[in-house]
């Protein structure tokens, strides 16, 4: 009862976009205040560039959980990987030559954020943000 699930592909620079602005939608949606709707979408557009970026191409799948209560979201790609995920999350870390503030910039600006990782298995991240 109450979940409802959309998938995203995250192959272009264009479905980043998408991506993200359905994550705001929904999020405005389901009652989100504004800024908190881009606080989320924030957050997804960071993920989703990473995994388009650093990991080849993704997905995301988007979820109301709890009937609209919080919105998870899943990133997935079958790129490399992270070898250090404690430094990957430290500001101003990038192996691409970017500012770095993408990976810890999005931990904060959700209220639970996982991070699944293997050297060569592709990376997983999956965030939950409720509303208030
Ligand atoms: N999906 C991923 N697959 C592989 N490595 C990743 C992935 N996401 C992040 N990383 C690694 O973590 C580092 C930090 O990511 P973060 O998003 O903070 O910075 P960035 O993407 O390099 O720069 P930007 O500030 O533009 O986002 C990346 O440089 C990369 O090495
Ligand atoms: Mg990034």
């Amino acid at each position: 009862m109450g979940v409802q699930r959309e998938h995203w592909p995250l192959m272009s620079a264009a479905d980043v976009g998408d991506a993200r602005r359905a994550v705001h939608a929904t999020a405005r949606a389901c009652g989100f205040r504004t800024a908190d709707a881009v606080r989320l979408a924030t957050a997804a557009s960071e993920l989703a560039r990473n995994a388009l970026v650093h990991g080849g191409g993704g997905r995301m799948t988007l979820s109301q959980i709890d009937d609209g209560r919080g919105i998870r979201l899943e990133f997935r790609d079958d790129g490399p990987g992270i070898d250090d995920i404690e430094r990957a999350l430290v500001d101003g870390f990038s192996s691409a030559g970017g500012l770095g503030h993408g990976l810890g910039g999005a931990r904060r600006l959700v209220h639970d954020f996982e991070i699944e990782s293997r050297a060569a298995g592709g990376t997983r991240v999956v965030v939950t943000r409720w509303r208030r």
